[in-house]
């Protein structure tokens, strides 16, 4: 193999996902066999100003494929944000002979990698959030431990919705974007499901999907809120107040970032860190690792951060045409 840089550091940052620890085991193995020596970085950037670091090897890493959360912590440094923090993170670059960083996060972690690098410092971004909202990819590590959580909890939460003849409606994570609501909403068989890429029709997204079903036979019906469409509370309200049901609201929160990661976030997460070291070690720094139809690609961060992703609508039809369905035929 070919040796270009013999030390790097490796960081999770921002909101952790599952899968995080079974990159970071990746990064460490592939530098480890290139002959590259690697530093974890604790708590995001902000152990890059503090010099929050640990010395890694191919066993510390081991028995933590499995694991949920990131041994190497993680933050939403504030420091980092201004040049202050971000020279102090580069002169830790330089006390710690690191020649790269490889950063495991989102679309914050990724912003600081493109301030890194502007310093010198080349950086490979690993998207790893539950929100499945980075641009330069078709999947972000942990989206589909999360959406299995979810669905898992509301397939809980039907069964006693069944019972009582009651509504639910579930706020899920995805910070601004409806991927999350919109996959576990087609997975779960939603009434209705709100996204913030959608503007909301009260009255037809929600009000008449609920009655439809009802002329349908239904007893019980999930709405599913995005937390970047509003609140499930509100929207709870809402509901009591146009049909006069009193739905029980449930916020899903923090649980679904936790868990042991699923087979797909295990195996993208180490694809994603293999490659991202392999990249550093032939000589390409200053990009985010990515998916595309299945296959490895990688995109230079500042075009990455410049990439929207836009919410399949198709899948917004396919959930409409499923609730649909249980209307009367006239
Ligand atoms: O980005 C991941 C995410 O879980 C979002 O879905 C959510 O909006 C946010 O992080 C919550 O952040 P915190 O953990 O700081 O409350």
């Amino acid at each position: 193999m070919e040796k270009t840089i013999k030390r790097i550091g490796v960081l999770t940052s921002g909101g952790d996902s599952p899968g995080m620890n079974a990159a970071v085991r990746a990064v460490v193995r592939t530098a480890v066999a290139y002959g590259i020596e690697c530093v974890g970085i604790r708590r995001g950037w902000q152990g890059l100003i503090t010099s929050d670091f640990v010395q890694l090897d191919a066993a510390s890493v081991g028995h933590i494929l499995s694991r949920g959360g990131t041994i190497l912590y993680t933050a939403r440094s504030e420091d980092f944000m201004s040049e202050k923090g971000r020279k102090k993170a580069v002169a830790t670059c330089k006390m710690l002979g690191l020649e790269a960083i490889v950063a495991i996060g989102g679309d914050g972690t990724f912003r600081g990698a493109l301030e890194l690098s502007r310093l010198g410092i080349p950086v490979v971004g690993v998207p790893a959030t539950i929100d499945n909202d980075i641009g330069c990819t078709n999947y972000t590590i942990g989206f589909d431990t999360a959406c299995n959580t979810a669905i898992e909890c509301i397939d809980r939460l039907r069964d006693t919705m069944q019972s009582h003849e009651r509504c639910s409606v579930v706020e899920v994570m995805g910070r601004n974007a409806g991927f999350l609501a919109l996959y576990v909403g087609i997975a779960i068989g939603a009434t209705a499901v709100l996204v913030p890429e959608r503007e909301l029709d009260f009255e037809h997204d929600v009000v008449e999907r609920i009655r439809n079903a009802r002329l349908a036979g239904s007893t019980h019906f999930m709405v599913v809120v995005a937390e970047g469409a509003g609140s499930a509370v509100e929207i709870g309200k809402m509901i009591h107040e146009a049909i006069g049901i009193e739905p029980r609201v449930t916020v899903l929160g923090h649980i679904q970032r936790g868990g042991s990661p699923n087979a797909r976030d295990r195996e993208t997460a180490t694809r994603m860190g293999y490659f991202a070291v392999k990249a550093l070690a032939e000589g390409r720094g200053n990009l985010i690792i990515g998916t595309r139809g299945g296959d490895i690609v990688e995109t230079p961060i500042e075009e990455a951060l410049n990439m929207k992703k836009h919410l399949q609508m198709d899948r917004y039809t396919v959930l409409e045409t499923m609730s649909v369905s249980l209307a009367p035929r006239h």
